[in-house]
Protein backbone atom coordinates (compact mmCIF):
# COMPACT_ATOMS: atom_id res chain seq x y z
CA UNK A 1 0.00 0.00 0.00
CA UNK A 2 1.32 3.39 -1.02
CA UNK A 3 0.47 6.72 0.69
CA UNK A 4 -1.27 9.57 -1.80
CA UNK A 5 -1.57 13.42 -0.43
CA UNK A 6 -3.58 14.75 -3.72
CA UNK A 7 -3.71 18.43 -3.38
CA UNK A 8 -5.99 20.77 -5.78
CA UNK A 9 -5.69 23.95 -7.10
CA UNK A 10 -9.14 25.17 -8.89
CA UNK A 11 -11.64 27.69 -9.21
CA UNK A 12 -14.47 26.36 -11.15
CA UNK A 13 -14.48 22.74 -9.48
CA UNK A 14 -12.78 20.90 -12.51
CA UNK A 15 -10.23 20.14 -10.84
CA UNK A 16 -11.63 19.00 -7.73
CA UNK A 17 -13.79 16.73 -9.78
CA UNK A 18 -10.70 14.77 -11.17
CA UNK A 19 -9.07 14.60 -7.49
CA UNK A 20 -12.26 12.71 -6.46
CA UNK A 21 -11.74 10.38 -9.30
CA UNK A 22 -8.15 9.77 -8.68
CA UNK A 23 -8.91 9.52 -4.81
CA UNK A 24 -11.55 6.71 -5.65
CA UNK A 25 -9.66 4.76 -7.88
CA UNK A 26 -6.27 4.80 -5.44
CA UNK A 27 -8.78 4.04 -2.63
CA UNK A 28 -9.76 1.11 -4.38
CA UNK A 29 -6.93 -0.56 -5.16
CA UNK A 30 -6.08 -0.31 -1.53
CA UNK A 31 -3.70 2.80 -1.12
CA UNK A 32 -4.67 5.56 1.22
CA UNK A 33 -5.06 9.06 -0.65
CA UNK A 34 -6.35 12.20 1.36
CA UNK A 35 -7.63 14.80 -0.64
CA UNK A 36 -6.57 19.46 0.52
CA UNK A 37 -8.98 21.84 -0.98
CA UNK A 38 -6.41 24.26 1.29
CA UNK A 39 -2.95 22.94 1.20
CA UNK A 40 -0.76 24.14 4.01
CA UNK A 41 2.89 22.00 4.03
CA UNK A 42 1.65 21.40 7.64
CA UNK A 43 -1.30 19.05 7.24
CA UNK A 44 0.70 17.00 4.54
CA UNK A 45 2.82 13.83 4.90
CA UNK A 46 6.14 14.52 3.78
CA UNK A 47 6.46 10.70 2.64
CA UNK A 48 3.58 10.19 1.10
CA UNK A 49 3.79 10.98 -2.77
CA UNK A 50 1.88 14.37 -3.31
CA UNK A 51 0.15 14.67 -6.70
CA UNK A 52 -0.62 17.99 -7.43
CA UNK A 53 -3.32 18.29 -9.25
CA UNK A 54 -4.53 22.08 -10.99
CA UNK A 55 -5.78 24.05 -13.10
CA UNK A 56 -4.40 27.57 -14.71
CA UNK A 57 -6.43 31.00 -14.53
CA UNK A 58 -5.77 34.64 -15.07
CA UNK A 59 -3.18 35.07 -17.54
CA UNK A 60 -1.14 31.47 -16.86
CA UNK A 61 -1.21 31.60 -12.85
CA UNK A 62 -1.67 29.16 -10.67
CA UNK A 63 -5.60 29.32 -8.74
CA UNK A 64 -5.84 31.11 -5.36
CA UNK A 65 -6.44 28.10 -3.26
CA UNK A 66 -3.18 26.86 -4.08
CA UNK A 67 -0.92 30.00 -4.20
CA UNK A 68 -0.34 30.12 -0.35
CA UNK A 69 1.07 26.71 -0.99
CA UNK A 70 3.13 27.34 -3.80
CA UNK A 71 4.87 30.44 -1.75
CA UNK A 72 5.44 28.10 1.44
CA UNK A 73 7.43 25.25 -1.10
CA UNK A 74 10.19 28.13 -2.07
CA UNK A 75 13.51 27.97 -0.58
CA UNK A 76 12.43 24.32 0.83
CA UNK A 77 14.46 21.30 0.93
CA UNK A 78 12.50 18.74 0.03
CA UNK A 79 14.95 16.45 -1.37
CA UNK A 80 13.98 12.16 -1.05
CA UNK A 81 10.20 13.53 -1.97
CA UNK A 82 8.42 12.58 -4.44
CA UNK A 83 5.42 13.64 -6.54
CA UNK A 84 3.54 13.73 -9.99
CA UNK A 85 1.51 16.40 -11.34
CA UNK A 86 -1.87 16.71 -12.98
CA UNK A 87 -2.16 19.94 -14.57
CA UNK A 88 -5.54 21.00 -16.54
CA UNK A 89 -5.71 23.77 -19.08
CA UNK A 90 -7.02 25.50 -21.99
CA UNK A 91 -4.76 25.04 -25.45
CA UNK A 92 -6.59 28.04 -26.75
CA UNK A 93 -4.66 30.09 -24.02
CA UNK A 94 -1.05 31.12 -24.71
CA UNK A 95 -0.40 29.99 -21.22
CA UNK A 96 -1.26 26.55 -21.68
CA UNK A 97 -1.18 25.03 -17.86
CA UNK A 98 1.43 27.24 -16.67
CA UNK A 99 0.06 27.14 -13.58
CA UNK A 100 0.75 23.50 -13.28
CA UNK A 101 4.44 24.30 -14.99
CA UNK A 102 5.03 26.60 -12.29
CA UNK A 103 4.24 25.05 -9.46
CA UNK A 104 6.21 21.60 -11.42
CA UNK A 105 9.29 24.14 -11.09
CA UNK A 106 9.23 24.95 -7.81
CA UNK A 107 8.92 21.45 -6.47
CA UNK A 108 11.95 20.68 -8.88
CA UNK A 109 14.21 23.62 -7.52
CA UNK A 110 13.12 22.48 -3.95
CA UNK A 111 14.68 19.11 -4.86
CA UNK A 112 11.61 16.84 -5.66
CA UNK A 113 11.98 14.16 -7.83
CA UNK A 114 9.15 14.28 -10.35
CA UNK A 115 8.02 10.42 -10.39
CA UNK A 116 6.28 10.34 -14.11
CA UNK A 117 6.11 13.27 -17.26
CA UNK A 118 3.26 16.09 -15.90
CA UNK A 119 -0.24 15.19 -17.52
CA UNK A 120 -1.51 17.83 -19.00
CA UNK A 121 -5.06 17.74 -19.72
CA UNK A 122 -6.48 19.79 -22.63
CA UNK A 123 -10.19 20.49 -21.42
CA UNK A 124 -10.88 21.62 -24.98
CA UNK A 125 -10.49 18.54 -26.72
CA UNK A 126 -11.17 16.24 -23.35
CA UNK A 127 -14.32 17.03 -21.94
CA UNK A 128 -14.54 14.68 -19.39
CA UNK A 129 -11.12 14.93 -17.91
CA UNK A 130 -11.31 12.76 -15.03
CA UNK A 131 -11.51 9.43 -17.07
CA UNK A 132 -7.97 10.75 -19.17
CA UNK A 133 -6.45 11.21 -15.41
CA UNK A 134 -7.98 8.07 -13.60
CA UNK A 135 -6.00 6.26 -16.84
CA UNK A 136 -2.66 7.71 -16.69
CA UNK A 137 -2.45 7.51 -13.12
CA UNK A 138 -3.78 3.50 -13.19
CA UNK A 139 -1.10 3.17 -15.84
CA UNK A 140 1.68 4.41 -13.56
CA UNK A 141 0.73 2.53 -10.94
CA UNK A 142 1.07 -0.50 -13.14
CA UNK A 143 4.59 0.27 -14.19
CA UNK A 144 5.34 0.72 -10.56
CA UNK A 145 3.94 -2.68 -9.94
CA UNK A 146 1.82 -1.01 -6.93
CA UNK A 147 -1.67 -1.49 -8.94
CA UNK A 148 -3.48 -3.74 -6.61
CA UNK A 149 -7.02 -5.46 -6.92
CA UNK A 150 -9.74 -6.16 -4.15
C1 LIG B 1 -10.70 33.29 -16.58
C2 LIG B 1 -10.02 32.05 -17.05
C3 LIG B 1 -8.67 32.08 -17.33
C4 LIG B 1 -8.01 30.94 -17.79
N1 LIG B 1 -6.67 31.00 -18.09
C5 LIG B 1 -6.04 29.88 -18.53
C6 LIG B 1 -4.66 29.94 -18.88
O1 LIG B 1 -3.99 30.96 -18.77
N2 LIG B 1 -4.07 28.79 -19.32
C7 LIG B 1 -4.75 27.61 -19.43
O2 LIG B 1 -4.16 26.60 -19.82
N3 LIG B 1 -6.08 27.53 -19.11
C8 LIG B 1 -6.74 28.64 -18.68
N4 LIG B 1 -8.07 28.57 -18.36
C9 LIG B 1 -8.78 27.29 -18.51
C10 LIG B 1 -8.93 26.52 -17.17
O3 LIG B 1 -7.67 26.12 -16.67
C11 LIG B 1 -9.79 25.29 -17.42
O4 LIG B 1 -11.10 25.73 -17.74
C12 LIG B 1 -9.83 24.34 -16.25
O5 LIG B 1 -10.58 23.21 -16.60
C13 LIG B 1 -10.45 24.96 -15.03
O6 LIG B 1 -10.28 24.07 -13.96
P1 LIG B 1 -10.87 24.38 -12.52
O7 LIG B 1 -12.36 24.26 -12.65
O8 LIG B 1 -10.32 23.31 -11.63
O9 LIG B 1 -10.43 25.74 -12.11
C14 LIG B 1 -8.73 29.72 -17.92
C15 LIG B 1 -10.10 29.68 -17.60
C16 LIG B 1 -10.75 30.83 -17.17
C17 LIG B 1 -12.23 30.77 -16.87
Amino acid sequence: MAKFEIIVGSVLGASEYVADALQEMLLSHAHSADIHLTPKLKDLDRRAIWIICTSTHGAGDLPDNIQPFAKQLENLDLKGHSFLIVGLGDSSYDTYCHGSVQIESIMLSSGAKLLSSALHIDVLNHPIPEDIAVEWLESWLKTMNILHNH
